[in-house]
């Protein structure tokens, strides 16, 4: 079974760190080709995942389009000047992809290095970018999103065009450069009920996801806390060449099997936390979701990837994920 992990590459790796350290903020770092090279191939070489993901982060393709935004040490992305009416949303441009050039010429050089290994690609979906924009950075409760998309409808809906666009440039630019599968995180979206999901989010990822169907690479659609969500977010795959959709640790692979469409291989679901109680317990928990993965197969899922139900936790420790993949390998 293949095995990957999301944010595999970052903090929880020594070499990351040493790298890292005394050295340029996150965001120069993603600009420059050939850190993003070296930082996505440290977690291949070390645990030996069967896919890289490309390191870059979801505000990249913002700052692409001018917005000012920066990645804080151990804070997240900030944005200078928050999005909140109607005339800021007027007032965006458009990203331009040469400004994205440091990331193609860092794909084109991984699909080399990496030999068999496939290289995912990413972006966020509109509505995760959308909290970072109008709240101006990280959120609890969304209350500034929210107020937005219900309150001021044609602003949200002006604002989530512009926002599909940046996210397919981002992800156009990566497929063009030869990623072998793309990933939209929309990490946010499990603060949404159904209803509100179905009218102010899916649209704008069915839409992202529509325009880059003829590129034919697997594509998956993640979120965090989505129970709720998950048949609207296989919907949201539409004809997909090979539609994964990821599944968080509160949900059973069996209960998201019953819940995405027909032909929908299901990725996840091993609690990040349950890789900070120690290697036995982290074995135990490996061996659940990889049993549940078989059962949710034998229900209907077109396959299962092994992954975390959401990113690798700075404070894993490094051994334990390569003992997890040797695991799932032996399995
Ligand atoms: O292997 C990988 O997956 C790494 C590539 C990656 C990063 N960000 C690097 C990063 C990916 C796939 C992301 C996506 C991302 N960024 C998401 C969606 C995934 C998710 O976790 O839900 C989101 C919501 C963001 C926004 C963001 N950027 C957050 C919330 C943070 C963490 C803040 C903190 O310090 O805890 C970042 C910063 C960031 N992105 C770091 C890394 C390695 C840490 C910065 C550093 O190392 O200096």
């Amino acid at each position: 079974m293949p095995v990957w992990f999301m944010r595999q590459a970052g903090r929880s790796l020594p070499e990351y760190r040493q790298l890292r350290s005394g050295g340029a903020p996150m965001m120069e770092v993603c600009f420059d080709s050939d850190s993003v090279v070296e930082i996505t191939l440290q977690p291949v070489r070390r645990h030996g995942v069967d896919a890289a993901i490309l390191f870059s982060d979801i505000t990249v393709p913002l700052r692409a389009a001018g917005v000012d935004v920066d990645i804080v040490n151990e804070v997240g992305p900030v944005v200078q000047r928050p999005v909140r009416c109607r005339s800021d949303v007027d007032a965006m441009t458009p990203p331009n992809p040469l400004s994205l050039t440091a990331i193609s010429d860092a794909v084109h050089s991984l699909t080399g290095e990496l030999g068999d290994v496939p290289l995912i690609g990413f972006a966020g979906a509109p509505f995760t970018l959308a909290t970072y924009l109008i709240e101006g950075g990280a959120s609890r409760h969304f209350e500034r999103t929210k107020a937005m998309m219900l309150g001021d409808p044609d602003a949200w809906s002006a604002l989530m065009w512009w926002l599909a666009e940046v996210t397919i440039t981002f992800l156009r630019v990566q497929v063009d450069a030869g990623v072998d599968a793309i990933q939209v995180f929309d990490s946010w979206s499990g603060a949404l009920s159904l209803n509100d999901y179905r009218r102010y989010a899916l649209p704008y990822t069915t839409h992202v996801f529509a325009s880059l169907s003829d590129a034919g690479v697997p594509m998956t659609h993640f979120g965090v806390g989505t129970t709720q969500l998950l048949s609207a977010m296989s919907d949201a795959l539409g004809n997909a060449a090979e539609p994964v959709l990821g599944v968080d640790w509160r949900t059973s692979m069996v209960d998201a099997a019953s819940r995405a469409r027909p032909g929908t291989v299901l990725q996840g679901n091993l609690d990040p936390v349950a890789l900070l109680a120690g290697l036995p317990v982290a074995e135990q928990a490996v061996r659940a979701v990889i049993s549940e993965g078989r059962r949710a197969v034998q229900a209907g899922a077109a396959g299962h990837i092994f992954n975390l139900g959401h990113g690798v936790l700075p404070a894993t420790d490094p051994g334990i994920l390569t003992e997890v993949v040797n695991l799932v390998h032996s399995l």
